[in-house]
């Protein structure tokens, strides 16, 4: 199956009342497990930014690239947090759907200036642009314990939305990236007075941790992407963990991978059982 405009598999969920799945992979196992998990339905693959930056980086979003191709589900690959133009230029260069230029830990207005230069990058080749207004706590690549920061204010997420041209606007309702160090509370009233302002689909950043009823409640207040990250990486390492000592013994790497790819794939499936209900 060719890509998918990134766009297109927005619009569908949001016609469909649901969100698309997007998780974050880092290699070929785990590549393998979230497709597995689709079986067929729509998704986005986000790819970190230290990923490309990566010595071999090209390389690896090369063949997850070629990977997704062949996968039956409708795909599309995006490059998540970019906060330089450098980066956002290399994702766009290695034929990537979709970047997030994110800008949110600047000022208002150099927010706005980096999402327009990043789109200068990509609308030519007609790659999409994710931006985020509210910046989120948390890191992406490193699980640490925070609480959420401010929400984002619906009056400058419309401004935003019209002043960038956005195709998709990542916002903070109480979520976070990595651990949610109280118990998650998302304020689906604030969700909803933003998206009652913001003509362009909101993504929900930071999906792991948060229940199936809080994904689902988010859905139907307005968000129409939601990000899984942090559990995946959990779910990968602990399997390494307890499969490494029998794969040490007689250097069994393939069943160290498949370990791997089924332990990412379980949570995966977990949560397009949420999206797509
Ligand atoms: P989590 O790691 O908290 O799931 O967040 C994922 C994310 O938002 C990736 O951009």
């Amino acid at each position: 199956v060719p890509l998918a405009p990134f766009t297109d598999l927005l619009a569908a969920a949001r016609r469909a009342g649901s969100a698309v799945a997007a998780f974050s992979v880092y290699d070929a196992e785990s590549l393998v497990g979230v497709l597995r998990a689709a079986a067929g339905r729509p998704l986005i693959v986000l790819i970190s930014s230290q990923v490309v930056a990566e010595p071999g980086g090209d390389l690896v979003v090369a063949g997850m690239l070629a990977m997704a191709e062949r996968a039956p589900s409708p795909v599309a690959l995006q490059l998540d947090h970019a906060r330089d133009l450098d980066v956002i230029a290399a994702g766009c260069e290695l034929g990537l759907g979709a970047v997030m230029a994110d800008g949110s830990g600047l000022p208002y207005d150099e927010n706005v200036a980096f999402v327009l230069a990043a789109r200068a990058l990509a609308a030519p080749r007609g790659i999409a642009v994710e931006a985020e207004l509210g910046h989120l706590a948390g890191e992406e690549e490193v699980a640490l314990a925070v609480d959420p920061g401010p929400l984002t204010d619906p009056a400058a997420a419309e401004r935003f939305a019209r002043e960038t041209g956005a195709d998709c606007l990542a916002v903070a309702i109480g979520n976070v990236h990595g651990i949610y160090r109280g118990a998650p509370h998302l304020d689906l009233e604030h969700l909803r007075a933003i998206a009652a302002r913001v003509a362009v689909p909101l993504s929900l950043h930071g999906g792991s941790g948060l229940a199936a009823s809080a994904v689902a409640g988010a859905v139907a207040g307005g968000m129409t992407k939601v990000n899984f990250n942090t559990e995946l990486r959990q779910a990968y390492l602990a399997r390494t963990a307890d499969e490494l000592p029998g794969a040490r013994d007689g250097a069994r790497l393939l069943a160290l991978h498949r370990a791997q790819a089924d332990a990412v794939a379980a949570v995966a499936a977990e949560r397009f059982a949420v999206l797509s209900a």
